[in-house]
């Protein structure tokens, strides 16, 4: 049967139609916040290309975070930098006094029900901004960065994080983190892998909150090729194989077919990250009048939970109510 006898259209005439068949928002639940956490107290500093984040000291983040729970966003993701100098193997970012360690027991104290993860590299912590230390040639030394991760994770974790995420797309990191923690009685601590991470364009606005770019090269060396998806499906099925309790893609909206494929081949929970220049670009677009704002998050967010995402990392995540309602 075909048209005039069918009418596609009757099934969306009209709003009360199309919400019986409309698939529901994703939930709050499934968003994690990631933040910028520095030392001091009442240390605001905005991010200028990431309008509405800040880098925030623990106590100022404890306050910001009270209607984000409110809201029942499921967690957040802890990024922290270097208090004082950086060096060439980044040691900041194991230091037990760190921020990010410092932060973790704050927010589990203060928000029990709120999962907290922590992003584990080296990056915002080396005098050369590379996710792990060079060697005699100036080449990332694979096999001495994964032991450094393995010491943040531990640091992370015994501080109480809930989740702890690698980010440096090391070979073997998620094996040697999971060993690591088990040794230390952090068995029950889960692995979040940032498995699937390409090198990306859409990093910029985050090394500026971060001050992480390198100083000198790229990571295309680490990061994977997004001209070669098959190569970068494979580095999520190692990071599987290794251990890891929960794989990610990221970018995330660029990344959309690479998402879908990953949900297909495996059932370990997916993560979406929403980065930070999927982010600010459409605050950039909206801010020219080139779109409505909340209109075009709300689609990147619905793509990204048709696409197949169980948890979307998202600087959205403390505007999920002035962007769905609820
Ligand atoms: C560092 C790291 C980056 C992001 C998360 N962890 C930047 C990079 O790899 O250069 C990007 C997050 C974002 O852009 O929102 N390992
Ligand atoms: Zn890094």
């Amino acid at each position: 049967m075909g048209f005039p006898a069918v009418r596609l259209r009757r099934l969306r005439r009209t709003a009360a139609i199309r919400r019986l068949f409309d698939a529901p928002p994703p939930p709050p639940s499934k968003f994690v916040w990631p933040v910028f956490v520095v030392a001091g107290e009442g240390r605001r500093e905005p991010i200028p290309s990431m309008p509405g984040q800040s880098r925030l000291s623990v106590d100022e983040l404890v306050r910001d975070l009270e209607p984000v729970v409110a809201q029942g966003v499921g967690g957040v993701l802890l990024f922290g930098q270097a208090e004082g100098a950086r060096d060439a193997g980044g040691s900041g970012a194991w230091d037990e006094r760190g921020v990010v360690q410092r932060a973790v027991p704050a927010l589990k104290r203060a928000y029990p029900e709120l999962v907290v993860m922590t992003d584990v590299c080296l990056c915002a912590y080396t005098s050369h901004g590379h996710c792990g230390p060079l060697d005699a040639r100036g080449e990332i030394d694979n096999d001495a960065a994964i032991g450094l991760l393995s010491r943040v994770a531990v640091s992370h974790a015994a501080a109480g994080a809930d989740v702890v995420a690698p980010s440096a797309m090391m070979d073997g990191q998620v094996a040697t983190i999971r060993s690591a923690l088990d040794e230390n009685a952090l068995d029950q601590t889960l692995l979040m892998a940032y498995s699937t991470k390409f090198a990306s364009s859409l990093y910029g606005p985050f090394r500026d909150a971060e001050n992480s770019a390198p100083s000198a090269g790229d990571r295309k060396g680490y990061q994977a090729s997004a001209a070669n998806p098959r190569a970068a499906l494979r580095e999520s099925d190692f990071d599987e194989a290794e251990g890891a309790d929960l794989l990610m893609v990221k970018p995330a909206l660029f990344y959309l077919d690479v998402l879908a494929e990953l949900r297909a081949r495996t059932d370990l929970p997916v993560a979406a990250y929403n980065v930070s220049g999927e982010y600010s670009m459409l605050i950039a677009a909206a801010e020219r009048g080139w779109g409505d704002l909340h209109a075009m998050a709300r689609e990147s967010l619905m793509a990204l939970d048709r696409a197949g995402a169980d948890l979307l990392l998202s600087y959205w995540a403390p505007r999920y109510r002035e962007l769905f309602g609820g």
